[in-house]
């Protein structure tokens, strides 16, 4: 009887230890986050290749054209354009006023390296439960899809551009 209580005592000393251990782990990972270490700071550029993007000014008729014919086929069926209201992912109007042109083309481009570390595209992938699907857009296409998202801002939100870092 006796031996059975040292037994249970020595497990029950082993599951506080582990939780302690547990404990502390946590307390190193909250302070490393307060210090910036472990979390990083949200890039406003995203994640992948694209880390500058030339703006044309007007806009370019052609790159509209292409990038509506892309996202008519490509996006459309999960995003609305004049409206940001969710379909299945949230709606075009003011994307490019809510995020920079990197970010944007880093989503089309690198969505799944987006999901698994930008903490914005991780946010809203909480709120969506849905994955947005890699496409296999090449970056010229993502560039032409983000003139048509600028054109579609000016037309339905009367102004564009507003996240150019
Ligand atoms: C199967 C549905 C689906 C398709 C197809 C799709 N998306 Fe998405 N998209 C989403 C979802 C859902 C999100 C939100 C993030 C998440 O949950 O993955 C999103 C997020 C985005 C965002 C960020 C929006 C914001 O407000 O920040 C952009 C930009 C975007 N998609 C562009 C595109 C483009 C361009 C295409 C076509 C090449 C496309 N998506 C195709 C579902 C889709």
């Amino acid at each position: 009887m006796k031996w059975i209580l040292i037994v249970f005592s020595f497990a029950l000393t082993v599951t506080i230890i582990a939780c302690g251990g547990d404990t502390q782990t946590d307390e190193r990972t909250t302070d490393a986050r307060d210090m910036g270490v472990e979390q990083r700071e949200p890039d406003p550029r995203g994640i992948g290749e694209v880390t500058n993007v030339d703006l044309t000014d007007p806009l370019n008729e052609d790159m509209i054209r292409r990038g509506r014919q892309i996202s008519d086929v490509k996006c459309a069926s999960c995003h609305l354009y004049d409206t940001e209201e969710r379909l299945v992912g949230p709606g075009y109007l003011n994307v490019t006023n809510r995020r920079s042109p990197e970010w944007i083309m880093n989503m089309i481009t690198n969505v799944d390296v987006m999901l698994d570390e930008d903490p914005v595209a991780q946010k809203m992938l909480e709120e969506c439960l849905v994955r947005m699907p890699d496409q296999n857009v090449s970056l010229e296409e993502a560039r032409e899809l983000l003139e048509f998202m600028r054109y579609n801002d000016e037309k339905h939100a009367g102004e564009r551009d507003g996240g150019v870092l």
